[in-house]
């Protein structure tokens, strides 16, 4: 098993490279099976997301083609024919349930594994399941899989209001309404980024769809879709992760570039209270070429953050939130809305010396922290890398345990991050040895 070992004390310093969006990426992949014929999806991350989604889409018979070189993905979605996605591979990652979506539009009908929990705690999938009914489909549940037909192998359409906004449901109701015989609606629909773009990627296909990025998305069903090739936007996150780690690791005054990405994906919420800290930044373009610079500050201002669907802060970030806000020179309050228990790595985090109080769905974080390295574990993607940002501004050593979480969507981060001179490298290790002195460690 891999963990990534830090020394902590060193400036971020020059430029970092900002991949392809991963929560883009995958919803791209699922559209590629709606065209029935060949396309190229470029700007594609080299994550463990996107392996394992590539071979979701070859067990339903799809050839796909990764160069991890040229972050290029080749579908070729002409011999789709077997409407299933398996409990081995869904309960590897959750968004290969964008299966439903994609098989009810490409043949009518699907076999798919319900997706299993997380580990900051139970991810329904009720939305989704509900307004492929709303759309038409009959739905029933045997033996943990969703099994979803069509009437006469195509979708009549439908009008669906999701009760909260959902990002994975409303791409999965786009995948199955696109090819609808008649007209659909979907209500309080998510506007993130990813979903507009992707929804762009299906109009590109031929879809007919109004109202992206809006809270009601009109569908009117189309007979035949075409495969497109399409560039995939740059990774929000992973730009909000380093632009975070830049405002707490640059050294003050400095200023550190983060190259193919721009700030439009951010929404309002994040750049303004990433300026209220009193670190700044350009941006430039949204394109291959665009890039973000960020004036790091002499001092960091604690300022609360409450996370909200797009255009709000995104609770993908409020772990990274939560280190930077040990740096500061106050306290402040992390308040998360969307889900109450993505908590995970504050235990983690406060055995390197994090100071913090946790609350109903919020944490009071206390600044001043003179972060201790120490060995930790990564329960999930985001507490993962909150628990490299902490490494990168503690004094000593920290060893990030299980780092197959932080593979899943971040793309070579060791590398990106001794080019930007951070001292840390991947190492092997054996569970059996290191964790287990963990479990002496931890409270009885
Ligand atoms: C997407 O997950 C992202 N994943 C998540 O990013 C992100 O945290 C989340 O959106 C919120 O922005 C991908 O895009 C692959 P939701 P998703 O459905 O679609 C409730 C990362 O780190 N809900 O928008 O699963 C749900 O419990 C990952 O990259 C239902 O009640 O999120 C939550 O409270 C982590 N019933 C809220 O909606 C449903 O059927 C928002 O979840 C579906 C969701």
């Amino acid at each position: 098993m891999d963990k990534l070992v830090v020394e902590g004390g060193n400036y971020l310093r020059g430029s970092l490279p900002v991949g392809g969006s991963k929560n883009t990426a995958l919803p791209l992949m699922a559209a590629s099976l709606l065209g029935g014929g060949s396309c190229t999806l470029t700007n594609i991350p080299n994550l463990k997301d996107v392996t394992t989604f590539a071979h979701v889409l070859r067990v339903a018979g799809a050839k796909v083609q990764f160069d991890p070189d040229t972050n290029e993905l080749d579908v070729d979605a002409s011999t789709v024919d077997y409407p299933e996605a398996p409990y081995d591979l869904v309960k590897k990652m959750r968004a290969s349930f964008y299966m439903l979506g994609a098989l009810l539009g490409r043949v009518g009908k699907a076999r798919v594994s319900m997706p299993g929990g997380c580990s900051w705690g139970p991810r329904p999938v009720d939305l989704h399941i509900k307004g492929v009914k709303e759309f038409g489909a009959s739905v029933e549940l045997d033996q943990g899989y969703v099994i979803a037909e069509a009437p006469n192998g195509r979708l009549p359409g439908g009008s669906f209001k999701m009760e909260p906004s959902s990002v994975g449901a409303t791409i999965n109701l786009l995948l199955a309404a696109v090819r609808a015989k008649g007209g659909s609606r979907i209500e309080n629909a998510a506007q993130e980024p990813d979903v507009v773009v992707f929804g762009e990627a299906l109009k590109a296909m031929g879809a007919k769809i109004e109202g992206l990025g809006t809270e009601t998305i009109e569908i009117e069903g189309v007979d035949v879709l075409d495969s497109v090739d399409f560039r995939n936007s740059a990774d929000r996150i992973e730009l909000g992760t380093y632009m975070i780690l830049a405002a707490m690791a640059g050294e003050p005054g400095d200023t550190v570039r983060l190259n193919g990405a721009g700030t439009k994906f951010l929404g309002n919420a994040f750049r303004d209270v990433f300026r209220e800290t009193g670190a700044d930044f350009t941006s430039e373009g949204e394109g291959a070429d665009s890039y973000v610079e960020i004036a790091v500050p002499d001092e960091l201002k604690p300022v609360s953050i409450t996370t909200a669907p797009y255009p709000g802060f995104p609770t993908d970030l409020q772990a990274q939130w939560t280190v930077l806000l040990s740096q500061t020179r106050g306290e402040a309050t992390v308040k998360e809305t969307i889900y109450k228990d993505r908590f995970r790595h504050i235990p983690e985090l406060r055995r390197m010396g994090l100071m913090a109080l946790q609350g109903d769905g919020q944490v009071d974080v206390y600044g001043n922290a003179e972060l201790k390295g120490a060995t930790v574990m990564s329960t999930d993607l985001r507490a993962s890398v909150s628990l490299v940002m902490a490494g990168i501004v503690a004094e000593g050593r920290t060893d990030v345990l299980r780092v197959y979480h932080l593979d899943r969507g971040y793309e070579e981060l060791e590398h990106k991050l001794s080019d930007a001179g951070i001292d840390i490298r991947r190492e092997e290790y054996d569970p059996q040895e290191a964790e287990p002195q963990r479990a002496a460690e931890l409270p009885t």
